[in-house]
């Protein structure tokens, strides 16, 4: 079937890859990109797939409401798969209004300009979705009642297999929204709009709430890539607080799967859970990576740890996320398909392999480049 599918913040981290796999997988949908391009926006993210002919990149702001009605209409948009968003926690701390701007009012223009466009067509929402991809912040922090892990199905009903918990209680659907950052708050902002639309104006929504990504093209302020470059550059590793935080990390291509899954087969106005039964506390994924790194790097074993400095905590840091997933595993079969030892394998070769792609980002010199190339667009 030929669709055309409006993919919003395909050039950052997770979008590039639920780009690649649209473009590849479904050759009779038109994939359009949508990306403005801040610094967390990189075309070369995508430079595999930019010529192949049903792509297409659209350089925009989702806040700017009147070119997305254009949009929309240009392009006949069907779907929607909405990612776009500030993403990072420690920028939110110091400029929560770029987060509201983006998030929050970036998120309503895009969905007004759906609801227009779709209301606007003789049979209206019928075959239309909006898919809007969020993320576990939005329930807050859950309680490290379990400080050195315990294996689930002990005390817990979550259980996966080989899967260690720091708590009893997981992140579910009918969680209550607890945000305690400006980026979660915006998050949680922007998901209420979603149901919104759906309540209100019968817009076809569906939400997915994600916990933490890791993999290729992950912009190197977040803790994996940052902490992998500083390790090759000897580099101290700024640990907040005690390192004691849990998060639950999945490979970006098994959220992109996910994302494909739940757009074609998940059900109108529902919400999903996507995780890894993977939890981890920070010092201990820590030293996973730099043991990795050191490796492949052929240093002796332990020689970067010294890089490890502990610095004054995060404000707000929300002690342990944990998801509890299986809503999408029996409602729609998926599971992740990647073992965290080989995710994360994978993850460092592929950093230590593409210096050049982390350097030109920390150098600056690819936003000036795609600047000038798109300047008259
Ligand atoms: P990212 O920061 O790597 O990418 C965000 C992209 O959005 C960039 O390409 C950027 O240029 C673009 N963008 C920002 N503002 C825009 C605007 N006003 N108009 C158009 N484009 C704009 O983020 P990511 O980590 O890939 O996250 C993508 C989505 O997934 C976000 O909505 C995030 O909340 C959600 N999420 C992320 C994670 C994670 O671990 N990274 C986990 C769960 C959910
Ligand atoms: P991050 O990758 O920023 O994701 P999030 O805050 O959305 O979970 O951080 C992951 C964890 O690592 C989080 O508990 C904060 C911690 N962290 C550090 O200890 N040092 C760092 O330099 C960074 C970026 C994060």
């Amino acid at each position: 079937m030929k669709r055309n599918i409006l993919i919003t913040g395909g050039a950052g981290f997770i979008g590039s890859h639920v780009v690649r796999l649209m473009v590849n997988r479904y050759p009779d949908y038109h994939i359009v990109n949508l990306d403005l391009l801040t610094y967390a926006g990189n075309l070369a993210n995508l430079k595999d797939i930019e010529h192949k002919p049903n792509y297409t990149f659209v350089k925009a702001d989702i806040a700017d409401l009147d070119r997305m009605r254009q949009v929309m209409k240009e392009y006949e948009i069907d779907g929607v798969i909405h990612l776009a968003a500030e993403s990072h926690v420690d920028r939110s701390i110091k400029n929560p209004f770029a987060f509201a701007r983006t998030n929050v009012m970036g998120t309503l223009s895009l969905l007004q300009a759906a609801r227009e466009y779709w209301e606007s067509l003789p049979e209206k929402y019928a075959g239309k979705r909006f898919y809007h991809v969020s993320t576990d912040e939005v329930y807050g922090s859950l309680a490290l009642t379990h400080p050195d892990g315990i294996e689930a199905g002990a005390t817990t009903k979550a259980s996966a297999k080989g899967h260690t918990a720091y708590g009893t209680e997981f992140f579910v659907e009918t969680s209550k929204y607890d945000p305690h950052s400006p980026y979660s708050a915006s998050k949680a902002s922007s998901d209420h709009f979603v149901r919104a639309y759906h309540d209100t104006y019968g817009m076809p929504v569906v939400v997915t709430n994600c916990s933490n990504n890791y993999g290729p093209y992950q912009f190197p302020e977040k803790l994996i890539p940052l902490f992998i470059n500083n390790i090759r550059n000897g580099k101290e590793l700024p640990v907040y607080g005690k390192g004691e935080n849990v998060r639950d990390w999945l490979f970006v291509e098994d959220h992109a799967r996910a994302i494909d899954l739940i757009f074609h087969s998940g059900k109108t106005a529902e919400t999903y859970n996507i995780g890894g039964f993977n939890e981890w506390k920070n010092i201990d994924l820590i030293k996973v990576i730099i043991k990795t790194v050191d490796r492949m790097l052929g240093n002796p074993e332990g020689h970067s740890l010294g890089l490890i400095r502990y610095v004054t905590d995060r404000p707000g840091h929300d002690s342990r996320y944990a998801i509890d997933s299986r809503k999408l595993r029996d409602e729609l079969g998926w599971e992740p398909s990647l073992q965290f030892e080989e995710g994360i394998e994978k993850t460092v070769r592929w950093y230590l392999d593409n210096q050049e792609w982390i350097d030109n980002i920390t150098s600056g010199a690819y936003e000036k480049y795609y600047e000038d190339m798109y300047a008259n667009r």
